[in-house]
């Protein structure tokens, strides 16, 4: 991926991707996004849009969803940033990968490393989301293939899950 530079000031990040310290200089204008892919090799996040309408970029950022092509590095600094590759425990799929995966919610899996971080922080806050609050909590994410049917069932089916686990 190839962003445009506009500036040549750089500045020391430090904050966590998937609990490992970063200690990292990035130009002042690069965002987010581009410092994940490029500089640290996690390309599961996806660009897409880069202008904050599609959701493809999402990753999480002191627990709430982030599109990380609309937030510069700087701005990361002493932030707690998880992304699709934190997911997993080892062999262990999360729970939302493992009903995407179940319910075939992937067609070219483009959106699918964002749409699950955006249902992620949705159920953490929000366990059992009625209707509206699902609708809200996912309406950033956009599916150019328009899985959407088998998308809601791998979300909901987590979701029981996720209840029960908790139980
Ligand atoms: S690439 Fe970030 S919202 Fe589309
Ligand atoms: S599965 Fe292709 S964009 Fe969603």
């Amino acid at each position: 991926m190839n962003e445009r530079r506009v500036c040549n000031a750089s500045w020391r990040l430090r904050c966590t991707v998937n609990g490992a310290p970063v200690d990292l200089e990035v130009p002042v204008d690069e965002t987010l996004l581009f410092t994940l892919r490029d500089r640290l090799g996690l390309t599961g996040t996806k660009g897409s849009c880069l202008e904050g309408e599609c959701g493809s970029c999402t990753v999480i950022v002191d627990g709430e969803a982030t599109n990380s092509c609309l937030v510069l590095s700087p701005q990361m600094e002493g932030c707690r940033i998880e992304t699709i590759e934190g997911l997993a425990e080892g062999e262990k799929l999360h729970i939302l990968q493992e009903k995407f995966l179940a319910s075939g919610a992937a067609q070219c899996g483009y959106c699918t490393p964002g749409l699950i971080m955006s249902a992620k922080v949705l159920l953490e806050s929000t366990p059992d989301p009625t209707e509206d609050e699902f609708f809200e909590g996912m309406e950033g994410n956009i599916c150019r293939c328009t899985g959407y049917k088998s998308i809601c069932e791998a979300v909901r089916d987590a979701a029981k899950e996720w209840r029960q686990c908790r139980a």
